[in-house]
């Protein structure tokens, strides 16, 4: 077998070995995955959410602090968050990630004129939960534990998490809007969103084949394990797609190389609150926080889910 069918296979072969691991992180009952009907302002909230988890990973990777020194009044007196901490990134991605962070902020601040915000959640962005994770997302305990802030490629790795999860969420709000004024601030942040996630799995690419030391599992490999944990905590069929993968799910089922995540006519998929806060959450469960939300989200849908755990 050639590297790009081994890919092919190990992205199958992973949802296999890891369903052993599936107790641990899924929850019993029917999981729903059809849209919902919501007001426009507590879709918003659901990304809301989101929105300051990217603000304080890029900009505290980036500047080695985030929101409260920027624009602490974003924050409405939420607490700051858990862990993270100045990434030792290059040249190059270290202008980028400054950039994207202060996109984010530029974010926050549209979608609490435009429709109000809440006080920020509390974000846990430490090493230790991006080691879960990983671990989750491989099926075993790395050693050393991954930490995202030791060197470029650990942190790109951990931000391929990050926009894709708030793109494929604002692909399923938009059908859902009712007004052209949220309809109108949705479509512009999906826009920059998806540029963010097409420029990280870009040069994450370029890396695709590269072991990311000292494991012995490459970029190609993280990503397909990160995109088929999604996947599993999400629990509705297959919304979220590694670099490299089967030709069935690459573009016109011709090309294995799959720099852009999306469906079989290459629209981006759409995901419904609960999928999101299931992943976020890391715990497969929208009643359940955990994960970068140890107390949950705020808005209307996040807190109606948790009251109901
Ligand atoms: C690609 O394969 C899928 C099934 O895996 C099929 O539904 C789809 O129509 C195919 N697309 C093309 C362009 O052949």
């Amino acid at each position: 077998m050639n590297l790009k069918e081994i890919m092919a296979t190990s992205y199958f072969l992973s949802a296999l070995l890891l369903s052993m691991n599936m107790g641990m992180v899924m929850v019993s009952g029917d999981p729903y995955c059809g849209p919902i009907e919501a007001d426009d302002k507590d879709l918003v909230h659901v990304a809301l959410n989101l929105e300051f988890l990217e603000a304080e990973f890029f900009l505290i990777a980036a500047l080695g602090n985030g929101l409260d020194s920027i624009a602490p009044e974003l924050a409405e007196g939420g607490p700051p968050p858990i862990g993270a901490r100045k990434a030792d990134l290059d040249d190059l991605t270290n202008r980028l990630i400054e950039e994207f962070g202060y996109q984010e902020v530029g974010h926050l601040r549209s979608i609490i004129t435009t429709i109000g915000g809440f006080p920020r959640p509390l974000l846990d962005l430490s090493p230790q939960n991006f080691a879960n994770l990983f671990d989750q997302a491989v099926g075993f305990k790395l050693d050393p534990p991954f930490n995202p802030y030791v060197n470029t490629i650990n942190y790109l790795l951990a931000s391929y998490a990050i926009p894709y999860v708030g793109l494929v969420g604002y692909v399923g709000a938009i059908p859902q809007l009712l007004s052209y004024t949220s309809r109108r601030l949705v479509a512009g942040l999906l826009g920059v969103e998806s540029g963010q996630d097409a420029i990280l799995r870009a040069l994450l690419y370029e890396k695709a084949d590269e072991r990311v030391l000292p494991y012995d599992i490459t970029v190609a490999e993280f990503t397909n394990y990160i995109s088929d944990l999604r996947n599993r905590l999400a629990m509705c069929g297959i919304k979220d797609e590694g670099l490299i993968v089967p030709l069935k799910l690459g573009a016109e089922n011709k090309t294995e190389s799959n720099i852009l995540s999306a469906d079989v006519y290459s629209l981006s998929y759409a995901r419904n609150p609960q999928e999101i806060l299931r992943i976020v959450y890391g715990s497969g469960s929208e009643c359940k926080a955990g994960g970068f939300f140890p107390d949950g989200g705020n808005g209307r849908i996040a807190k109606e889910f948790l009251a109901k755990a």
